[in-house]
């Protein structure tokens, strides 16, 4: 991923920062970027005056994260969290934005992923969660150039954005009792905007 990242993929994560910035209109405070691979994503947001964390599963992609932020000079914006999304070590009500691109197709019970970000977002927090690769241009040059270099991603892209897939995630988002939903399904690609309402005491 890193090497993709790095160059194919490379314009998208300002894009799809902007994106997300835009449609939560959240453009500071604490933001996780959930999934976050070799952190392309999270260093994107440090466009804007958050204090990001970069979470992943996979020790090896934080190695390649810690090393990516620290080139790019902004240790002392990002911290790279070894964690899974269905047991985020996290506290609660911590996170005014989660952002996560392309790691929802790998969650493996999507209950337990959303009921966690429900958990670790502030009242009014956001979430801009999903695939996609900013707008139609980039998708379409990257889509083609994808599949020029391996016929078989093809199969991978149609698997993700079939509906059955779709279907696991708003399956789980409809469970959630504290947050408004909105989804949008566009050239920017498919993504869950979740909203925390306050909650009662
Ligand atoms: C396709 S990569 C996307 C990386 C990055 N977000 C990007 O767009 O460049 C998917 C990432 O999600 C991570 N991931 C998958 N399942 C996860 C889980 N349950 N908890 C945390 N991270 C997960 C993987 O380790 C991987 O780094």
């Amino acid at each position: 991923m890193d090497r993709i990242a790095k160059t194919i993929f490379k314009p998208i994560y300002p894009v799809i920062a902007e994106n997300a910035v835009n449609e939560t209109g959240i453009r500071e405070g604490v933001c996780i970027d959930a999934g976050s691979g070799p952190a392309s994503l999270a260093i994107a947001m440090t466009e804007y005056p958050f204090r990001i964390y970069a979470l992943d599963h996979s020790p090896l992609s934080n190695e390649i994260a810690v090393r990516n932020i620290e080139e790019a000079g902004l240790s002392g914006r990002i911290t790279v969290i070894e964690g899974d999304i269905e047991d985020i070590p996290l506290e609660s009500g911590i996170a005014d934005l989660i952002v996560s691109r392309g790691s929802i197709y790998f969650w493996k019970d999507h209950g337990k992923a959303f009921s966690e970000i429900e958990r670790v977002l502030k009242s009014g927090g956001k979430t801009y969660i999903g695939g996609g690769f900013g707008n139609a241009v980039l998708r379409d040059s990257i889509v083609s150039e994808m599949i020029r270099r391996n016929p078989k991603w093809e199969e991978k892209y149609k698997r993700n954005t079939s509906d059955d897939m779709r279907l696991k995630f708003t399956g789980a988002v409809s469970k959630l009792k504290h947050c408004n939903v909105r989804y949008i399904d566009d050239d920017t690609g498919f993504w869950i905007l979740l909203e925390k309402r306050g909650i009662l005491q």
